[in-house]
């Protein structure tokens, strides 16, 4: 079958005071272990700092690493006029097709509505498509701050501050924005049963709307915020996170074989126990990310196709044909014919491994799906 496509991953990613501990190396080489054969990662830039610098930065960090093919997402983490005419640039001269704005991670990247929307419609002008990060940054400031004056400092605070209903507005907000100013839109990192009802509803008034989910999202769930293990606990915190509902991964799963959502990402941002401390007084400061990029296809075989919600035709589609096709891409990858790239998976659908931090190729010391 085609190689797998990982639309979602953060290799090296410098984010709450640490860098992500799989680079482009090590998060490649293990992407390639599990099928995966092309990853989209995102270059963001700091508030204020130009986007094309930050692509070129990201272009020398992942050149001189990568085992197999990457594509970068561009961040527009602020909002100018040279943000704009970057925005151009990168489209006509370095082939970016596809923009990121967060709703969440306020202070540093998260857009407001007025700036959003002129995102939004930068997008739309250019023809680039326009993914957001989908939870309501405010919402979350706010919830952190009244969980850590109430003395709640572990990981639950986490998952506290960030209730389904957070992300489920920032979706419709978000759909309902893009719907205005007719510009086609693709949510990210959808975890939750209300988030994807919100994007469906909005799908099925007429907006132009995909959706991608996260592996960690479809094999696992939130109860382990809740393990007496602090740094197990600390090992899941990911934004918007695991949820609480047990119900979540079959949920979505069906989901992505009835085609509300088309794809399926990791969001792999990995940090090892040591950098996972820093958020051992406050969880606030956990930085935000877990594993993916391996397991992606054996758990959506597993959970998917082997628990019998999809067949292997649809498997396909989610892992890597839809990916190449909302991303421009089709049928140079995503599909196996005369011309298109030989990123070709033989997979065994008999056989059975154990997964394992200690056994898997990526650089991280803890895997979610252990
Ligand atoms: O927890 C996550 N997702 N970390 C990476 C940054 C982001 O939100 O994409
Ligand atoms: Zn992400």
């Amino acid at each position: 079958m085609p190689g797998g496509i990982d639309t979602h991953t953060h290799m090296q990613l410098p984010f709450m005071g640490t860098f992500a501990v799989d680079d482009f190396y090590t998060g490649t080489r293990a992407a390639l272990a599990g099928g995966t054969t092309m990853i989209m990662d995102f270059a963001l830039p700091q508030r204020g700092e130009s986007l094309v610098e930050a692509y070129h930065r990201w272009r020398t960090w992942a050149d001189s690493k990568v085992c197999c093919d990457y594509s970068l997402h561009v961040g527009v983490t602020w909002w100018s006029d040279k943000v704009a005419e970057e925005m151009e640039e990168l489209t006509e001269e370095h082939g970016i097709n596809s923009f990121k704005m967060f709703m969440a991670y306020k202070d540093t990247w998260q857009l407001g509505d007025e700036d959003l929307l002129k995102s939004l419609k930068r997008c739309k002008e250019l023809g680039a498509l326009a993914q957001v990060h989908a939870e309501n940054g405010d919402i979350i400031k706010e919830n952190c701050r009244k969980l850590l004056s109430m003395g709640i400092t572990g990981p639950e605070g986490h998952e506290l501050s960030r209730p389904e209903e957070v992300e489920a507005e920032a979706t419709n907000r978000a759909c309902v924005l893009a719907n205005q100013v007719g510009c086609p839109l693709y949510i990210c990192n959808v975890t939750s049963i209300s988030a994807a009802s919100a994007l469906g509803e909005n799908l099925r008034r007429g907006t132009l709307v995909w959706g991608e989910t996260i592996v960690a999202a479809l094999g696992t769930d939130g109860s382990h915020y809740y393990n007496p293990c602090w740094q197990h606990a600390a090992g899941h915190v990911m934004s918007p996170p695991l949820r609480n509902d047990p119900r979540t991964p079959n949920l979505l799963m069906e989901l992505l074989n009835a085609g509300d959502l088309q794809t399926t990402g990791t969001d792999n941002c990995t940090f090892s126990a040591s950098q996972k401390a820093l958020g051992k007084d406050d969880f606030t400061k956990i930085p935000n990310g877990v594993n993916g990029v391996e397991d992606r296809m054996s758990i959506i075989w597993e959970n998917g196709v082997v628990s019998g919600k999809m067949d292997p035709c649809r498997f396909v589609a989610v892992t890597s044909t839809n990916a190449a096709k909302i991303f421009n891409i089709y049928p140079k990858k995503g599909r196996i014919a005369v011309g298109s790239d030989a990123d070709i998976v033989v997979w065994n659908p008999h056989a059975t491994r154990v997964i394992s931090a200690k056994t898997h190729h990526q650089a991280v010391d803890f895997n979610i799906f252990e």
